[in-house]
């Protein structure tokens, strides 16, 4: 999604700007782009590519304006090219913006603008911002903050949009709806972005915009406003993470630094979850659940996440005694589930900022259920909205491919599912040996990670390959999903998951000599089936690489990797950090940019 850096002060702003995109780079983007401004005029300077080449173009431009705002776009709407990239400008070139978003309605906006004379140079539909700003403040004579105030009630969609302006070069005046922007300060000036960790060399105090809040930024000031122009309170929050957090720290890419930080990112989030053999959850107890007389529950997510919610709902099912199901928040949102005050939805975000979970979110709001986010950004959209917050303390993931944050959602959900059976009186969860187990995790996926060097031989079976499988049963299956996401998802090799005893209902027919099975065999009650369901693949003349427990007979095939012994529910957990391991190694040999895969993003902010 697009990234927005901007900054007011003593300092030449373009240094803030520059470093603050790098950081937000995981978001992915197809170009970037500048505006500084001063007494002088704006200077704008834009490119298709990456942010190389945007530096390159200002190499030798000085650049001593103190007051700038910049971008990384994302497409959406219009080609990637110099064109279309932000910030965009009036025909004047008087009044420059950038925007994080869709406008919904830019349509009908446009055809009034044209109407007006208004001339476009892009496919965007940022550029009605500019040219609306421009109507109002020059043919309607409101101030510029009162132009902005008018154009966002204007804008259907989602939108952070921040704006310079020669008529007034020391103010920067932004606005959010449903696009994340953070505020920060520090001795020299006032700045922002799409994200904390483009401020965090600066300053770790942080203000997470809420929706419907436009902001006047100064050197040395900042004021809130709601849309209406009501001053607003400042929340400030100290983000918990330093600057060296969000650095690479040895490694060659970001996923491999934040699969080999799984075991503290795990301990981290368990941190103070016990109190003797109880989960302790404050923030879910006060949610009164008993009271509510909870009938269904329904776990929500998108891509890795909603993973993590299949493994959750795999896990309480056999337990629960009401009605528990997980949906994609993108089916969610328009499909009809039932809703009511004695539903609880669970949504489950690494970001908190994902556009289909943040509206699934709202409409079981608006229906009366009981919500909780299970997210790993503190301060983001799902965190202000739910009634309840649960942390996985995975730290920032920069990497687009998610591998942490996957895995702290499994511990947290399991805590969860455990607390509920608890509230909700549902009887036995096995949970003494599950909690002791939990707390040996962290070890546990330090003994898995030993692994690596066998698994980058492993992916020499992939190198040639375009299609994989991967296989199993149980709670063994949404690790098979998320181990065919993570390898189509860097590797670019096809990747897809079936039920182990789905394959011979129709998957099989796909298999060939040589083709690449990667089988999960943890759950004991149906490890033997899925073992028969790989012979029937060799039989075809597929290579198997099989994820097991300790105990399995499986010394007869060619790759067995064998878990540490530990409760079954947590094979997921150790078992798919192989699978990462695997796509890591897959991409790496076949020379892909594995942090920032093509056309995906980070942060989904958009629908
Ligand atoms: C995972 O590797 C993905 N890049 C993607 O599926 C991601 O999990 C999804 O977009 C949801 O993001 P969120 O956790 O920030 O809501």
């Amino acid at each position: 999604m697009c990234g927005i850096t901007a900054y007011i002060g003593a300092e030449p702003a373009l240094p803030f700007l520059m470093q603050g995109l790098s950081k937000l780079e995981y978001r992915g983007y197809d170009s970037a782009g500048v505006t500084l401004v001063d007494s002088s005029g704006l200077f704008t300077c834009k490119t298709k590519g990456r942010l190389k080449q945007l530096e390159d173009m200002l190499e030798t431009v000085p650049c001593p304006q103190k007051c700038g705002i910049g971008h990384t776009r994302w497409a959406t709407h219009g080609v990637p090219s110099q064109m279309n990239s932000h910030p965009h400008t009036n025909e004047k070139n008087t009044i420059s913006l950038v925007h994080n978003g869709i406008i919904e309605n830019y349509l009908a906006l446009k055809e009034e603008l044209l109407k007006k004379g208004y001339k476009f140079k892009s496919e965007t539909d940022t550029e009605i911002v500019v040219h609306l700003l421009d109507d109002y403040y020059y043919h309607e004579h409101l101030s510029l903050f009162e132009a902005l105030l008018k154009a966002v009630h204007q804008l259907q969609g989602s939108f952070a949009l921040c704006i310079v302006s020669t008529e007034e070069p020391d103010v920067i005046y932004a606005a959010k709806k449903e696009s994340p922007m953070v505020l920060g300060r520090d001795k020299s000036g006032t700045m922002c972005a799409s994200d904390a960790p483009a401020l965090l060399a600066y300053t770790s105090e942080i203000l997470p915009l809420k929706d419907g809040q436009a902001v006047i930024m100064k050197a040395d000031s900042l004021q809130i406003f709601d849309f209406d122009g009501v001053p607003q309170e400042e929340e400030w929050i100290v983000f918990p993470y330093d600057v060296h957090a969000a650095q690479k720290g040895g490694y060659d890419s970001f996923m491999m630094k934040e699969i080999h930080e799984q075991p503290s990112a795990v301990r981290e989030t368990l941190r103070g979850r016990f109190r003797g053999e109880m989960v302790y959850m404050p923030e879910i107890e006060k949610l009164n659940l008993p009271a509510r007389g909870i009938q269904r529950i329904y776990y929500v997510a998108c891509g890795t996440a909603y993973h993590a919610c299949v493994y959750a709902v795999t896990q309480i099912s056999a337990r629960a005694r009401c009605a528990v199901s997980a949906m994609p928040a993108s089916e969610f949102r328009y499909g009809s589930p039932y809703l009511d005050e004695h539903t609880l939805c669970v949504f489950v975000s690494q970001s908190g900022e994902t556009a289909d979970t943040i509206a699934a979110l709202k409409l079981a709001k608006e229906k009366g259920a009981v919500t909780a986010g299970v997210v790993n950004v503190l301060g983001s959209g799902i965190t202000r909205l739910a009634d309840a917050t649960l942390y996985t303390c995975a730290g920032p993931e920069i990497s687009v491919a998610s591998t942490k944050a996957y895995t702290t959602q499994l511990v947290l959900l399991t805590c969860l599912n455990i607390k509920l059976a608890d509230l909700l009186d549902w009887g036995v969860f096995d949970q003494y040996q599950l909690i002791e187990d939990l707390q040996k995790l962290p070890e546990a996926i330090e003994e898995v990670l030993k692994y690596e060097k066998k698994i980058a031989e492993l992916a020499e079976l992939l190198r040639y390959r375009q299609d994989a499988y991967f296989i199993g049963r149980q709670l063994d299956y949404p690790t098979a999903m998320e181990g065919a996401l993570k390898l189509k998802e860097v590797s670019y090799v096809h990747a897809d998951a079936y039920y182990a005893g789905e394959l011979k209902h129709g998957p099989i027919a796909l298999i060939e000599k040589d083709s690449v099975v990667i089988a999960m065999a943890t759950q004991p009650k149906v490890a033997a089936k899925t073992v028969s369901n790989i012979e029937e693949t060799i039989a075809r003349g597929a290579r198997v690489i099989l994820i097991t427990t300790q105990q399995m007979k499986a010394d007869r095939f060619e790759h067995v990797l064998r878990l540490p012994e530990l409760s079954d529910e947590l094979s997921a957990v150790t078992g798919v950090v192989l699978l990462q391991m695997l796509a890591y190694y897959t991409a790496s040999i076949k020379g892909c940019d594995i942090d920032k895969p093509r056309n995906l993003a980070k942060s989904v902010t958009v629908e």
